[in-house]
């Protein structure tokens, strides 16, 4: 069997592009499949004398499955509410962008029983990093300074266990073998299980080495039967890197239930948790943290984060509010436009697509009669936020021309707007939810598409200025220029 290792499609014999995915060179070969899948079957014959029979979906009691609370707000409140009993939940992130530490924060933050199991670290090296991290909830701060919040004791989170302590709660496993690892599990029976990392793990059902497609595959399939056999919530930690190469997450998004992916520019300290696939809760919804030097710190207002923190009166900065998932969230976008040092111009966008940043330069240049295209543009949204909120787009092109004209916009108006080929500004949706957060923030000025439909009880502060294209963007912003 050959395997795509961006898409997780199989095959029966190589190929140089993966019809399923589009992807090129991206097919391995999964020597000892059949074996697993022969032993697969084997498990599935034992298991069909284990006494089960269907029930009557109406006569299934969902109230006995109250979810369990992680004790991070913002995680619960990304898992729908606390996690769910029985669930498989994947952690997928680059190297270093945090993985390891939130999923130790969990245990010691929840007090929750916990079988933690990693096959990256030493038992010690597990020690040392929990020693640091309980240094931001024990009470007396290590150089006077406030404690960080990014523990919470149980009790305050809401935690089933007030006087539980986590360190007293967590067993910490260094194992590999799969086989092992569930027996162990079977037997301690924990209220939850964490694995670091799904690559590291290995079954002896299959014969190739650890990390392969085959067997990622294999050891996520069988935590996914033990989670749904025992009840036990497992967390699962997987890699990727930038390309999203290494067999891991991508292939495993349809085996899990909850998929949780870390973003962030590894330089700078804000972590970004997605959530791209969530069949308890609702996806696209994110939660904010800061790396801190005691561990991740939860960031409940992430907007305040994301606005600028330099003076007003810098040119090519413009404020977006952005919708991600329910939560309206402000942020910054960069731009700055200069005379091309090369022949052709330089684009570059970090955190927004590239192509859609091309699209809008060439509307400026169409329909607002603005010659960028000997101009290098490089564009920023503020916090290593990757942005897919087509409301971002009026900000986008409010900071180039800030840039282009050196001339600063006013720190308090923000944006949110669509712009569409002809030049038009389009409503987005929940406007009204997007005002309220800036109002709220004390913006004094939004501008959004004279198309959008707005209801009376609009907060008072705030001036909505109706934009009907981009021309008229730039008369309500630069007639000063
Ligand atoms: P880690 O959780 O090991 O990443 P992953 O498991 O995703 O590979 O964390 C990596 C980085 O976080 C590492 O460079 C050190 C930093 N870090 C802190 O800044 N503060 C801390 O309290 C901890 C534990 C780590
Ligand atoms: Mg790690």
């Amino acid at each position: 069997m050959w395997y795509c290792t961006n898409c997780g499609n199989e095959s029966s014999k190589w190929m140089g592009r993966c019809p399923a995915c589009g992807e090129w060179n991206t097919m391995v070969e999964a020597p000892s499949e059949k074996k697993s899948a022969k032993s697969g079957s084997k498990g599935l014959a034992a298991r069909a004398s284990s006494g089960r029979k269907p029930v009557l979906l109406k006569e299934i009691d969902r109230s006995k499955e109250p979810r369990l609370m992680l004790g991070l707000p913002e995680v619960d409140r990304l898992l729908g509410g606390g996690i769910v009993p029985g669930s498989l939940v994947l952690i997928g992130g680059e190297p270093g962008i945090g993985k390891s530490t939130l999923s130790l924060q969990i245990p010691l933050a929840s007090g929750l029983k916990t079988l933690y199991v990693t096959g990256e670290e030493s038992a010690r090296q597990v020690k040392m990093r929990a020693d640091r991290l309980a240094l931001s909830s024990g009470e007396v701060p290590p150089d006077g300074a406030f404690p960080r919040t990014g523990l919470r004791s149980n009790a305050e989170a809401g935690g089933t266990s007030p006087d539980n302590h986590g360190d007293e709660q967590t067993l910490v496993f260094t194992e590999t073998k799969i086989e092992s690892i569930i027996a162990e599990a079977e037997e301690i029976r924990p209220e939850l299980m964490i694995v670091d990392s799904v690559q590291t793990m290995f079954t002896e059902t299959v014969e190739s080495t650890p990390g392969s497609v085959s067997q990622i595959k294999e050891v996520a399939a069988m935590l996914l039967r033990f989670a749904k056999e025992s009840g036990v919530p497992v967390i699962l930690i997987g890699h990727i890197t930038k390309d999203g190469y290494i067999a891991g997450p991508k292939i495993l998004e349809h085996i899990v239930d909850v998929v949780l992916q870390f973003e962030g520019e590894n330089r700078g300290s804000y972590r970004i948790l997605r959530s791209i696939k969530n069949r308890f809760g609702s996806t696209s919804e994110i939660a904010v943290f800061e790396m801190t030097g005691t561990g991740l710190r939860e960031v409940a207002n992430p907007s305040e984060m994301l606005i600028p923190m330099h003076e007003a009166g810098l040119s090519g900065a413009a404020i977006c509010a952005m919708l991600d998932g329910t939560r309206p969230l402000l942020f910054e976008v960069q731009a700055l436009v200069s005379s091309a040092v090369y022949g052709t111009a330089q684009r570059s966008a970090t955190g927004f697509d590239t192509r859609r940043l091309n699209m809008l330069l060439a509307v400026l240049e169409k329909r607002a009669g603005f010659h960028l295209s000997a101009k290098d543009v490089f564009l920023n949204m503020a916090g290593g936020l990757k942005v897919s909120d087509p409301a971002a787009d009026l900000a986008v092109i409010a900071a180039v021309l800030s840039s282009n004209f050196d001339y600063s916009l006013p720190g308090d108006s923000c944006f949110a707007g669509e712009v569409g080929l002809s030049g038009e500004i389009r409503p987005v949706g929940q406007t009204d939810r997007r005002i309220a957060e800036a109002a709220r923030l004390g913006f004094k000025r939004i501008y959004v598409s004279s198309y959008t439909p707005l209801p009376d009880n609009l907060p008072k502060e705030i001036k909505v200025v109706k934009v009907a294209d981009v021309p008229a963007l730039v008369k309500a912003l630069f007639k000063n220029a």
